[in-house]
């Protein structure tokens, strides 16, 4: 069902003592009555800070847990993984899979996500599906078509039923961490094309009923014109994740 979504995610920032702390300052500043109450947020800490993290979100509150990537398989001999069936187990809702660090620094392909969305929705996890395009590839004209690949390749093989449990996150790679955010138009182009194509391979409501967050700079300036977009549903946020204050000004970018 399509949702207005703040999601954080915290990458490889954060100790317990930091992460305790951020998430007791923006649990107490999204209690503000003016946060309309249709918005959910999800803060998606390193794996070791999940438990105690979940536990600090009030129970059927706007705050949800999330999980930054899970392994495909459900158990077995692999040394330093974690599998979604036991992120699912520590009360994860949400698995961020297909983040472009994930994608390039741990070769992470179409094929292999394909796998984890799977793991990930046996387990009861809701995948935030990343897809976004190289500053070479917007350059050479090409962001639609690698788009349209990633989506075929590693998120069109799910049945009707299984795709309604998936978020969609653009996140033009040469946005993430640089301060180059995309313009609030190009984020719509290529949101309205992610719709387009879902609209092609399942129907026009699951497209109307899919979730499309931009993620790559957002902040608490730029927040707003982003979500008044047509097709954004809202932002995976990085680096304005990590401060109480930044996130929660993106939350009310409503
Ligand atoms: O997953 C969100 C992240 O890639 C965006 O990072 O720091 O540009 O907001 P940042």
């Amino acid at each position: 069902m399509r949702k207005n979504i703040v999601a954080g995610n915290w990458k490889m920032n954060m100790t317990l003592q930091d992460g305790q702390a951020l998430v007791s300052e923006i649990v107490n500043m999204v209690q503000d009555e003016t946060i309309s109450s249709q918005v959910e947020v999800v803060v998606a800490p390193p794996f070791p800070l999940l438990p105690i993290i979940g536990r600090l979100l009030p129970e059927g509150g706007r705050l949800h847990l999330g999980a930054q990537n899970c392994h495909q398989k459900e158990s077995g001999a692999f040394t330093g993984e974690v599998s979604a069936k036991l992120l699912a187990s520590v009360g994860t809702e949400y698995v961020i899979l297909g983040h472009s660090e994930r994608r390039q620094y741990f070769g992470e392909d179409d094929e292999l996500l394909s796998q984890k969305l799977k793991a990930a929705l046996g387990a009861g996890l809701k995948p935030i599906f990343c897809v976004g395009e190289s500053l070479d590839t917007r350059e050479s004209g090409d962001t639609f078509k690698y788009i349209e690949g990633q989506l075929k390749d590693g998120l069109f093989h799910l049945s009707n039923e299984e795709f309604e449990q998936v978020v969609v996150a653009y996140e033009p790679i040469w946005a993430i961490g640089t301060g180059k955010t995309a313009t609030s138009q190009q984020a719509q182009e290529v949101h309205a094309f992610i719709r387009e194509q879902i609209a092609r391979a399942y129907d026009a409501e699951a497209a109307q009923n899919t979730t499309i967050l931009y993620g790559g700079s957002a902040n608490a300036q730029n927040a707003r014109e982003l979500f008044s977009q047509p097709d954004v549903d809202g932002g995976l946020i990085g680096g304005a994740s990590l401060k109480s204050r930044d996130f929660v000004e993106i939350i009310k970018s409503f």
